[in-house]
């Protein structure tokens, strides 16, 4: 595993999600009340951009057929059977979030 360096804190204030491509990787990172979360940013039903979705608590919801994805686990939750989303660790040293890939 790789860390990479994403931003500040500051940056991504509480109640915020946001896109960053990383390593060559489109990642979805939340603020969850000052905790961060970072899962893959594309639905695993039919590859909607999640960061255009709706912060729902800790859970992300599709902005295309509204299937909803637990931001800890990745674990969807939809009508039908879908994957679940990758997730990544996040780090935070000196105020500045890391993501490992
Ligand atoms: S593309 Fe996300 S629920 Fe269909």
């Amino acid at each position: 595993m790789i860390k990479f360096k994403v931003c500040k804190t500051s940056e991504l204030p509480v109640g915020e999600m946001k896109l960053f491509v990383i390593d060559g990787k489109d990642l979805l990172i939340a603020n969850v009340s000052g905790s961060f979360y970072c899962v893959q940013n594309t639905c695993t039903h039919r590859e909607a951009s999640l960061s255009e979705g709706i912060l729902l608590d800790c859970s992300v919801i599709c902005p295309l057929h509204a299937a909803q994805f637990d931001l800890k686990s990745g674990k969807a939750s939809f009508g039908l059977p879908i994957l679940d989303l990758k997730t990544y660790p996040i780090f935070i040293e000196n105020e500045n979030i890391f993501v490992g890939i």
